[in-house]
């Protein structure tokens, strides 16, 4: 079952918030891939791209599991360091990372079967598409986005993850009263993330400005580069509120994906 135009408002993106990279993975990445992909990993049916989801997917959640819980969700999880972090903080929530690059979610393998975390799948698709065909409307305990890539040229604003209409799809998978956490080490994206999201039908700012840090969230390897080089990190914390028309919700799909340099 795939989740059709009331629940999955029309699109429009023209740009995805990645680029094409080598997925070429080092030796240890591809020990950790071969050896727990088949259980860690859930394999999506693909659509036109590497990357994406086909329109008909669905995932049963509770089934991948093996058992009925919250679902919780990172986009961009990179290495799986705030993934694994959370998910041994929520250990009754079921945890799906979404990300692109795979030698960076085989790090994330190795992370999850070093430390025995048992309740983390990743998908290796753009979470957008996996937010729009593999989540149900008002199903989501949590999400997280931690250091999107800044995009900071002003010529690619238009790749960054953080836009009305992403905001609105998020916001649309979001159970009621549930939390969405976001940090970025990027101070002019950070000002955009809250025009973006205090403007979101649905969303309401849970401390009317910035948000303290999340106390579970770890410091990673691309955290600890943007401090080294002297950035503030901004942390931000939104809560699905009740909203009169889901229909107003926007959402943007990706097409095809652009060639291009690495995005970090
Ligand atoms: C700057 S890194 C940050 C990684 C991690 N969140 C951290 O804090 O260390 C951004 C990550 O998001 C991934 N990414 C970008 N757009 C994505 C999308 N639409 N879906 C899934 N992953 C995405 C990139 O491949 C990269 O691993």
């Amino acid at each position: 079952m795939s989740f059709r135009p009331a629940d999955r408002p029309r699109i429009h993106r023209e740009v995805v918030s990645y680029v094409r990279r080598s997925a070429r993975m080092n030796p240890s990445q591809e020990r950790a891939w071969n050896g727990h992909a088949d259980r860690l990993v859930v394999a999506v049916p693909r659509g036109e791209r590497s990357t994406s989801i086909r329109a008909d997917a669905a995932v049963d959640w509770s089934a991948v599991f093996g058992r009925a819980a919250p679902l919780m969700v990172e986009i961009g999880s990179g290495r799986g360091e705030a993934l694994a972090a959370l998910a041994r903080a929520h250990p009754d929530a079921n945890v799906v990372g979404f990300e692109v690059f795979q030698p960076a979610a085989a790090s994330t393998l190795s992370l999850l079967a070093r430390e025995g975390i048992g309740n983390v799948r990743l998908v290796l698709a753009d979470g957008v598409q996996g937010l729009s065909k593999l989540v149900a409307p008002g199903t989501l305990a949590q999400l997280w986005v931690f250091f999107p890539d800044p995009w900071h040229k002003a010529r690619h604003h238009k790749r960054r993850l953080i836009e009305p209409g992403f905001a609105a799809l998020a916001t649309s998978r979001l159970a009621l009263g549930a939390h969405w956490r976001l940090a970025t080490d990027w101070e002019e994206y950070a000002l955009a993330m809250r025009e973006v999201l205090d403007a979101t039908p649905g969303l309401a700012n849970a401390e009317g400005g910035w948000a303290p840090r999340y106390a579970e969230r770890p410091v990673t390897k691309y955290e600890a580069r943007g401090l080294a080089a002297g950035r503030t990190v901004y942390d931000l914390d939104y809560v699905r509120s009740p909203t009169s028309a889901q229909s107003d919700l926007v959402v943007r799909t990706p097409l095809p994906e652009p060639d291009g340099e690495e995005s970090w």
